[in-house]
């Protein structure tokens, strides 16, 4: 038998050639959710460093070159793995690929992470409101499992709201996760609360983001008082169209919008799909 041939047959399915400033990461697990949306989690390379809520640049190898889009990283910043959540567009130029990888996969990443739904670039408050639509949840389920969130904020509301129900499922499973983590239990507590809403189904809780906002029946579900600058603060992730309203309605509440370099009251960030 000829083992050395044999073991070139094994070999890795690594491009032969990684590029200068990109990690190669195995794919360890993938979970589909619908038929447009998954999640999947990649080994995370040693001394790699970011904080919660930043965003990366991930690819794959189709035919000879790289193909990346930006992906906010899903995980917390103390987590071993990475997390990633995705939509699948079927003539996505990467997601058409990426929703078919499998664990022991290779996914490239760019060497350098960055964003701005960091709570670096807020101001301090007691109440944090993470605003998002569809895979705009992403860099929202990184903060809700920081404990630094939890020290910088008395209260977290994440409010998710997608056209169909099953696509809430991942929201769901980040607070069971929560819910029975050995350490963010305890730091958690009841300090974070879920709002999720449907806009293309019945469901008890109903209606775009924007609109329940401007009903006020955010807040009496919810049961606090009506935006006020001086105690809230908020992300915000989603469409275009989406940041765009409700960026319109925090400031029209009085807050003002943040950068990394000038922190304020809100920050926002586009969903990437491709
Ligand atoms: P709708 O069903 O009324 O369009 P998408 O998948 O298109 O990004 O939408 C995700 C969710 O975001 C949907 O529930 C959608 O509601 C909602 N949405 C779309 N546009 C806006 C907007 N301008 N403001 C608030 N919510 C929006």
């Amino acid at each position: 038998m000829n083992v050395s041939a044999k073991t070139e047959d094994f070999a890795p399915k690594a491009p032969a050639a990684i590029p200068d400033g990109v990690y190669a990461e195995t794919v360890l697990s993938v979970e589909h959710y619908t038929d447009r949306l998954f999640r999947f989690r990649m080994t995370r390379p040693a001394g790699y460093r970011f904080r919660s809520g930043e965003f990366a640049m991930i690819g794959l190898m189709v035919g000879e070159k790289p193909i990346y889009r930006a992906y906010s990283i899903a995980s917390p910043s103390w987590d071993e793995e990475l997390e990633f959540f995705s939509i699948k567009v079927p003539d996505g130029p990467l997601t058409s690929h990426l929703q078919k990888i499998k664990p022991g996969d290779t996914v490239l990443m760019r060497k350098k992470p960055t964003g701005t739904l960091v709570l670096d670039a807020l101001t301090p408050g007691k109440r944090l409101y993470m605003f998002s639509t569809g895979t705009g949840i992403a860099p929202f389920a990184s903060l809700i499992r920081d404990p630094e969130t939890y020290e910088k904020f008395e209260e977290v509301i994440l409010t998710h709201t997608c056209r169909e129900v099953a696509e809430l499922k991942y929201g769901f499973d980040l607070m069971e996760e929560i819910r029975n983590h050995e350490f963010l239990a305890e730091i958690v507590g009841d300090k974070l609360k879920h709002y999720p809403t449907v806009t293309r189904e019945d469901y008890p809780f109903q209606g775009r983001i924007t609109d329940l906002m401007e009903s006020g029946k955010l807040y009496t579900d919810l049961g606090v008082p009506p935006l006020d600058p001086a105690i809230d603060r908020g992300m915000i992730c989603g469409s275009s169209a989406m940041l765009k309203d409700t960026k319109e309605l925090l400031e029209k509440a009085g807050l003002t919008e943040g950068a990394n370099n000038k922190p304020a009251e809100f920050v926002i960030e586009r969903a990437f799909v491709g």
